[in-house]
């Protein structure tokens, strides 16, 4: 059984971000080339097993809009193709740098096997969940990601790649630094540096990059862990006037001295956060490199309440939810009744007028934690991150299901750089368009507890007979997070 259940997380392996440990040598930087080979059958993406192959990108050269108007400076100017510009391409059920991964929601050997996760609310776990979830982030947070390393240079620093720059990090931290790389100015050396860009934030693409963002970091839970049915759980914070969960016994209650430190009690006071000190980076013209920077800080309810009077509200959901258009021109912070830009926190809940002067719905919770979360580029520090844009994910996942939109209503040009339809998701590699995101969770092999009501149920059992015409081999039960 251990045996078998090895051998089993050994075909798994591997998946996708950047950077591949296999794809950091100058070798394959100077031949701009990372397809891995898959260990089944050691062929660079599998491709004796009709896995995958390794192909050319091909990279959309849709107008961005006005945001950023340089050009050639910054390494995630159509990415991923300043690193590479071939990766594996694998074929329909599988997934990851060298498509040793099922696709999301497939399972088994060759992937074939079809499974929903269901993500729970935390307040509804069983003691024995909830401690499990806390002993896996723990677990994420001391193990060495095998699979992936963090570029520490930029690639002028790294002399166009004949001179590597990456270093190991753990599997949480892998995601608090691509956090932060996807989000960081602009480096335009002796201190200058670009602040209005940023590749997952204020702009369209936000939603579909933290759905791609949360999936990839569950699942590479799910493999540190070896438990392949585990999913991130949700805060469901409407009308909340505290942070109920910020307890010892879920994310750390309040340290009793030090008001904007975690309690002793708490394993996560003694986590120590990376990626928070932006200005540093900026003056010294340097990437974050992982080093420890302090504690976790959070304050919660000691914000600015001129900004953020109160958490968000059902009313405030609500309000998004109605209306109707995803994004509206100009596709960033100042478009008004945007749905994203009303979920993101930048338009009023009430009106869906953008007010950035005002912090509502998404951008609430981060001001209101008044610490680590309340920066965009650290946010993932504090593992309220993890809860908190699960529950926004759902929020999303209701606006999909409500208004049905075709994808060609996700915006295909003139949005900021890196929030077109067909734009590669920085730092991703294997590399996933944004578009790829814009659909309901149930396709993505996930969903969420409140949302499986019954209508809901019947459609994906309509669904289910509808799939087994085509496919004897699916099976689609839905699986308990355990
Ligand atoms: C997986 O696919 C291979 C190659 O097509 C096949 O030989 C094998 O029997 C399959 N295994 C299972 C468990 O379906
Ligand atoms: C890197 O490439 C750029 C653009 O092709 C070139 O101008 C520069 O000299 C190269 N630098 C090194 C160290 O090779
Ligand atoms: C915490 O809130 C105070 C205002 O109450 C603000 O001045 C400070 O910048 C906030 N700190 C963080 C880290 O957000
Ligand atoms: C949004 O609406 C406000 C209030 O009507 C208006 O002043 C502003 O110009 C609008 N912004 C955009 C980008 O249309
Ligand atoms: C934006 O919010 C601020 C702070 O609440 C408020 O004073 C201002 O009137 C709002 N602006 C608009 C255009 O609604
Ligand atoms: C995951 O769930 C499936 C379906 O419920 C079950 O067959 C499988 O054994 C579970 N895997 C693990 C590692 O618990």
């Amino acid at each position: 059984m251990g045996f078998l259940l090895l051998c089993f997380l050994s075909l798994l392996k591997p998946s996708s971000q950047q950077f591949p440990r296999a794809c950091t040598p100058a070798d394959n930087l100077m031949r701009k080339e990372c397809c891995p080979a898959w260990s089944g059958d050691g062929s660079p993406c599998g491709e004796l097993s009709g896995r995958g192959s390794c192909q050319d990108v091909s990279v959309s050269d849709a107008p961005n809009g006005p945001q950023f108007p340089l050009s050639g400076v910054d390494d995630r100017e159509g990415w991923p193709s300043v690193f590479y510009t071939r990766t594996c391409h694998c074929a329909e059920n599988f997934m990851g740098f060298n498509c040793a991964d099922c696709r999301f929601g497939r399972f088994g050997i060759n992937c074939t096997a079809r499974r929903t996760s269901i993500r729970k609310n935390i307040l509804e776990l069983s003691g024995a969940e909830k401690d499990k979830f806390l002993a896996y982030l723990n677990l994420a947070k001391s193990t060495i990601s095998q699979d992936y390393q963090i570029a520490v240079g930029t690639y002028t620093q790294m002399s166009n790649g004949s001179n590597p720059m990456f270093r190991d990090i753990s599997v949480y931290d892998l995601f608090v630094w691509m956090h932060y790389y996807v989000s960081r100015d602009t480096l335009l050396g002796a201190s200058r540096v670009w602040k209005d860009i940023d590749f997952a934030h204020e702009a369209p693409a936000f939603l579909p990059w933290h759905r791609a963002f949360l999936l990839l970091w569950e699942n590479e839970i799910r493999k540190t862990a070896g438990d392949e049915n585990f999913t991130i759980p949700y805060w469901d914070w409407r009308d909340l006037e505290s942070c109920e969960v910020c307890t010892d016994e879920y994310l750390g209650g309040r340290h009793s001295t030090i008001p904007n430190l975690l309690s002793p009690a708490s394993f996560f006071s003694y986590w120590q956060v990376i990626c928070t000190r932006s200005e540093d980076y900026n003056n010294g013209n340097f990437l974050c490199d992982g080093t420890p920077e302090g504690p976790i800080l959070r304050n919660p309810g000691h914000h600015d309440r001129t900004k953020t009077p109160n958490l968000p509200t059902s009313a405030d959901v609500e309000f998004s939810l109605s209306l109707t258009e995803y994004e509206t021109a100009p596709f960033d912070k100042f478009a008004n009744f945007s749905f994203r830009n009303t979920l993101e926190g930048f338009a009023n809940p009430n009106t869906g007028i953008s007010n950035t002067s005002q912090s509502s719905l998404h951008n609430a919770l981060h001001i209101y934690m008044n610490g680590s979360m309340s920066q965009v580029s650290g946010s993932a520090n504090d593992p309220i991150f993890l809860l908190h844009h699960v529950f926004v994910d759902s929020i999303f996942e209701q606006w999909l299901r409500r208004h049905r939109p075709l994808q060609d209503i996700y915006p295909a040009m003139n949005t900021p750089i890196g929030h077109n339809r067909d734009y590669y998701m920085v730092p991703f590699i294997p590399i996933y368009r944004n578009i790829e995101f814009f659909l309901s969770s149930q396709e993505l092999g996930y969903d969420y507890d409140y949302l499986t009501e019954p209508v809901q149920l019947i459609f994906s059992i309509y669904k289910y007979l509808q799939g087994c015409e085509y496919n004897q081999e699916l099976d689609d039960k839905p699986s308990e997070q355990n």
